[in-house]
């Protein structure tokens, strides 16, 4: 398939929102009558599937799928409706899966869906993140309204350009000031530290109208879709 794009959430800080905001964008593309691959890349606790009320797929019997050519995507993806997730690998089994596994199973989804939406970890140096970050047209970096988070965020930012040639202009910046309890700094000091346009997500509010974004949100939908 031509014109295809991966988009990747990623931070430099856990806990930010990149699951939230992966899922938001997976789920509006596919409200819009879009084929959608969504891939959970988080190490440790892949839980998207469980939010979206879907099957957990073994990772033993991903392996050798991701292996066939063509590879079998009705095995490495569960379905629900428009969106197609990979459901994700536990920590327990992550050391089974390398980089070119991760990158076999970012390839297989850009073949097939015009849109992927990659949620990864926090970090650079996990098999999975460094797999999406390099395979990424688009990386959504979301940060926390907090001088740490902007400072590593800078700091490994840099890394990535000079030392794996990722370019700068596949970032863009999404700063969540309504995490609760999270940091306080405005978007004009986030622009000034990271020297690059910065967007602010914002609150609707409505009331969640779906499961998934009542579990994520209690209280107010987010409302980041829009320009991510
Ligand atoms: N914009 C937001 N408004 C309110 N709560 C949020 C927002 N973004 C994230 N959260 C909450 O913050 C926590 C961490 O978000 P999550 O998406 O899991 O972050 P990450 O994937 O970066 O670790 C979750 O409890 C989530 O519901
Ligand atoms: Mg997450």
């Amino acid at each position: 398939m031509t014109d295809t794009k991966i988009t990747t959430f990623w931070s430099a800080a856990g806990g930010v929102g990149k699951t939230t905001l992966a899922v938001v964008q997976a789920q509006e593309l596919a409200r819009q009558g879009e084929k959608v691959a969504l891939l959970d890349f988080s190490e440790t606790r892949p839980e998207i599937c469980r939010h979206l009320g879907l099957p957990f797929l073994s990772p033993e019997e991903i392996l050798p799928a991701i292996e066939e050519k063509p590879m079998v995507t009705g095995k490495i993806f569960a379905r629900k409706g428009n969106l197609h997730v990979f459901t994700g690998v536990p920590l327990e089994q992550f050391e089974m899966f390398q980089e070119k596994h991760f990158a076999a199973i970012i390839q297989g989804a850009r073949e097939k869906f015009k849109n992927s939406i990659i949620d990864t970890n926090a970090g650079i140096f996990f098999s999975a993140t460094a797999a999406a970050l390099k395979a990424s047209d688009n990386i959504n970096v979301v940060l926390r309204p907090d001088m740490p988070c902007l400072e590593d965020t800078a700091a490994m930012i840099n890394f990535l350009s000079e030392r794996w040639g990722i370019n700068r202009n596949r970032f863009k910046f999404y700063l969540n000031r309504i995490l609760p309890g999270k940091g306080e700094l405005d978007r004009e000091t986030a622009e000034k530290i990271l020297g690059r346009e910065v967007l602010v997500v914002s609150q609707k509010r409505t009331k969640p109208e779906n499961r998934l974004l009542k579990f994520f949100r209690k209280g107010g939908l987010i409302h980041a879709h829009k320009s991510l």
